[in-house]
């Protein structure tokens, strides 16, 4: 059998594991928002009309922060259209997934439901159509303390508290020229400035994300992050990140090396932000939000916007099925950004439900959970305490897209308190198992608590609403604890959570 090894020290870490790292997105897109969070006449409808099916699932799943209203949306988006009386709501084109926003949901219900779900909202202003004073009015009307006009309609329409929404989004991927206001990096570096030295007026504790590229593959991508930052550097906390990955033209090798280009874009952004740094002499560094990253099949029909005269409400769009070899990469996207925890101090998967999600719904019945809900559910559950240095010895692989890759990728959390180990490992070989050896000197006497594995013979299994419980994470019995080491046996194309603690 393959043999991989992976080296550990409890000494040898590289930063806490941060729970904003299991964000997720709620965007006004298809169905995510209306038959996804919100549908008045399910059973589970609560006096809000979120289904709490949906809430238990989102509280499962391990979510901690949750982005809005966008994403493309958010760059017409007018937030006044969604507080206040529903009746008097009004209806308006969503331009940038061609649908009918009916604005049965705005700003109060997100935070209702933020609440309920227990997660912490971080909301995005519009700066494609709109600009200063129109984020300004947004972070009065949800965070101001005064006697004032918008905190005062915030009051009028029942919220008698400011939401204190701490992460602020300065807009979203402008840099994309499908964007409604897409902006040249300079433009939108000035217009990031001035919105946050405004909006810190009026509240001087947010955090705010100024927009990078939306992929690696941009033609502007480090040029856009430089000219931004450059603008912007005082100003902001946080740049943005986005990628998305999905097998294309049966190349499943490249596809399952996708956190290869995850590492190389936030060692990219971090090297960029850091080159701004020294050229300004700022002290401070700039930290990344991978708010958007995920498997996505963008060029399927399923995320074709509708067209012509047709502006439908939640439109079926982007509701990928996902199979056990997307689990696996989902499971390694998340590998890549807890190893770079030093400076992803956020990030997003997008989205929550029904568009690119991990849970699925039918409009008024039944919900479920796709296969990329396991990992995420897994690792935002035992993720804890420090991520650790991680030194992977493996063979290697040549993909079309990335050259040589390793078989096995993987990362480590160890809980200095408890002295608990857990190991997140995915075996990238389509046809042969490797055993896995972790080195565990240094962290005394452990013993196997639990290690499930996600695989299947064919791994293009999908779950449905018929069956989502048939290839589950199992039980992988080859676990092992020997002399000062653990050993795991690692099936084609798998992803796998080994927990080690103290032997009682
Ligand atoms: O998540 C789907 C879309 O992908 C978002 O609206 C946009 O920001 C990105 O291009």
């Amino acid at each position: 059998m393959l043999r991989a090894s992976l080296h550990l020290d409890p000494a040898f870490t590289v930063g806490p594991v941060r729970r904003r790292t299991f964000g997720s997105f709620v965007e006004h897109l298809g169905r995510c928002v209306y038959s996804g969070i919100h549908d008045p006449a399910h059973p589970s409808a609560d006096e809000d009309g979120f289904r709490e099916d949906v809430i238990d699932l989102a509280r499962e799943l391990g979510v901690s922060t949750v982005r809005y209203p966008g994403g493309n949306f958010v760059s017409g988006y007018r937030w006044e259209d969604g507080v206040g009386p529903r009746e008097q709501r009004p209806r308006r084109l969503d331009l940038a997934w061609h649908s009918t926003e009916p604005n049965w949901v705005g700003v109060d219900e997100f935070v209702r439901w933020c609440r309920k779900a227990g997660v912490e909202p971080m909301m995005a202003v519009n700066l494609g159509t709109r600009g200063v004073q129109e984020a300004l009015d947004l972070l009065e009307y949800c965070n101001g303390t005064a006697d004032t006009h918008f905190a005062n309609l915030r009051r009028a329409n029942g919220a008698q508290e400011p939401y204190g929404i701490r992460m602020w989004c300065l807009g979203n991927e402008m840099d994309g020229p499908w964007q409604i206001g897409h902006k040249t990096a300079q433009e939108y570096g000035r217009l990031a400035a001035e919105t946050a030295r405004a909006m810190r007026l009026v509240d001087p504790d947010i955090e705010l994300v100024a927009c990078g590229s939306s992929g690696s593959g941009m033609a502007t991508f480090g040029t856009w992050e430089s000219t931004v930052l450059a603008e912007s550097y005082d100003q902001v906390d946080l740049v943005s990140a986005h990628a998305y990955y999905r097998e294309e033209d049966g190349d499943l090798g490249s596809f399952l090396a996708s956190a290869v280009d995850m590492d190389h874009m936030i060692e990219a952004v971090v090297a960029t932000a850091d080159a701004v740094r020294a050229a300004g002499k700022h002290d401070k560094r700039i930290a990344i939000s991978f708010d958007e990253w995920n498997v996505w099949y963008i060029d399927r029909a399923e995320s074709q916007p509708p067209t012509g005269d047709h502006w439908p409400v939640a439109p079926i769009l982007l509701e990928d099925r996902y199979t056990v070899a997307d689990a696996v990469v989902v499971g390694n996207l998340l590998i890549s950004l807890l190893r770079h925890t030093d400076r992803v101090h956020a990030a997003s998967q997008a989205q929550l439900v029904n568009v690119i999600a991990p849970i699925m719904t039918e409009p008024g019945g039944r919900s479920w959970r796709q296969t990329t809900f396991h990992p995420f559910a897994l690792t935002a559950q035992h993720a804890a305490g420090q991520v650790l240095q991680a030194v992977v010895e493996a063979p290697t692989y040549e993909t079309r897209k990335y050259g040589q890759a390793a078989l096995v990728d993987a990362v480590a959390t160890h809980d200095a308190e408890t002295g608990s180990l857990t190991v997140l490992a995915v075996n990238r070989s389509q046809d042969e198992p490797l055993e896995l050896a972790v080195d565990l000197a240094g962290f005394g006497d452990l013993e196997v608590l639990e290690a499930l594995t996600l695989s299947n013979a064919d791994h293009t299994w999908a779950a449905t609403a018929d069956d989502a419980a048939s290839v589950l994470p199992r039980p992988n019995a080859s676990a092992s604890v020997v002399a000062s080491g653990a050993t795991v046996e690692l099936p084609p194309v798998s992803w796998t959570i080994l927990r080690l603690v103290k032997r009682s």
